[in-house]
């Protein structure tokens, strides 16, 4: 790794980092798919906006902007009529592009008489949308599970008292996970980005820890090595594998859904994912893998809250271990801010070029150049 890297003019001029203002184009979260059965109708609010979202006779979900174009009537509060949204107030309906089909007293309809309709995604038990009419790429995969059926557990989801983009980062702090988790990890780092698919990838290896009895253990059973990875998906999505390369045990999948509130605190959502396995024997290894996972989660999340509930983030003094972060944060600085901002960036004000609150500036280069720290860095 070089210090170099972190001279990107991108690192001085942050847009979307830490940025309340800026609703990165990504897949959100919105309730599991559980919930909202045929015919039904609800509405969320999601990233400061109020989204209905209803499930057709066809069964296929879809979403449009909540408020209905004739008085504002909340479409949540209304039926579904086949595979349209029917308004409660006065019957005015509407099909998945927005555009209303059908206004109870009269045939004309207005040109005005429609809505933003958003792309609507079924993954993992849960529903997702996305802030534009159409997706480029589908709600992020782990490359292990793709194509493959999967079952996906959720755990409670929880708050943290910080913007998503800070919080996301604990997978990827390398000091931390001495500090706070007292693992001690000499870890090497790989680093793969996809822009049109707008993910990057981290991957960390190492001597597996020895340092406490629970991390013996591990080695004992599992190996030398461990190595995980984490795969950041539009800036809103973690998807975590564990347990890379070590025996007896499949890599472990576990992903964190993040929602932006309007108090500038973050949702997080959890939930465990493994491939699914056919019949009894299938159904206990499944369960047993999420279980698994949720023990290695919770041994890990530790006493990351505290943190993330009293900090005022700054990026001024970062190390070269903290290259992973730096990595991290240029990634985010490349999205694409979507309708669902407060601000638009202006052409002028483009991701690498306009100007930042103090907070979210990120140092041309580390306040103390130390040697790197067995972290390796390449680009790919
Ligand atoms: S307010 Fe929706 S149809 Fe009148
Ligand atoms: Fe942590």
């Amino acid at each position: 790794m070089s210090p170099s890297v972190l001279k990107n003019s991108v690192l001085n001029n942050s847009t979307i980092f830490n940025n309340p203002e800026i609703v990165a184009k990504g897949w959100y979260i919105v309730c599991p798919s559980r919930q909202l059965a045929k015919g039904k109708i609800k509405s969320f609010d999601l990233c400061a906006q109020r989204i209905a979202v209803f499930r057709g006779q066809d069964g296929k979900v879809r979403a449009l902007e909540a408020y209905c174009p004739h008085m504002g009537t909340d479409l949540g509060i209304g039926d579904v009529v086949g595979n349209q949204a029917r308004c409660f107030f006065h019957h005015w309906a509407f099909d998945e592009t927005g555009q209303c089909r059908d206004i109870p007293c009269q045939k004309h309809i207005p040109a005005a008489a429609k809505l933003q309709s958003y792309a609507t995604e079924e993954k993992y038990g849960f529903i997702w949308v996305y802030p534009n009419a159409i997706a480029p790429t589908p709600v992020a995969d782990f490359d292990e599970l793709k194509g493959k059926e999967t079952v996906a557990k959720a755990d409670k989801p929880l708050i943290r008292n910080c913007h998503h983009h800070i919080c996301m980062m604990n997978g990827i702090d390398a000091q931390h996970l001495n500090t706070v988790h007292h693992l001690s990890v000499d870890l090497e780092l790989s680093l793969e980005r996809d822009t049109h698919r707008n993910t990057i990838d981290f991957t960390l290896s190492g001597d597996m820890p020895n340092n406490n009895w629970y991390a013996r253990l591990g080695r004992r059973f599992l190996g030398d090595r461990y190595a995980y990875s984490m795969r950041y998906a539009h800036g809103c999505i973690g998807l975590l594998t564990m347990m890379k390369d070590v025996r007896f045990l499949p890599p472990l999948h576990m992903l964190y859904a993040y929602v932006p509130l309007p108090d500038g605190s973050t949702r997080i959502q959890p939930v465990y994912v493994t491939q699914k396995r056919k019949g009894p024997i299938g159904w206990i290894k499944n369960n047993l893998l999420l279980l698994l996972t949720r023990l290695c989660y919770y041994a890990l999340r530790g006493e990351d809250g505290k943190i993330y509930d009293n900090i005022q983030f700054t990026a001024q003094n970062l190390l070269s271990i903290d290259q992973p972060l730096v990595e991290y944060m240029r990634y985010i600085n490349q999205l694409v801010p979507s309708a669902w901002s407060s601000i638009q960036p202006s052409a002028s004000d483009s991701p690498s070029s306009s100007k930042s609150p103090p907070t979210n500036s990120i140092p041309a280069q580390p306040a103390h150049e130390i040697k790197p720290h067995a972290l390796n860095h390449s680009l790919s």
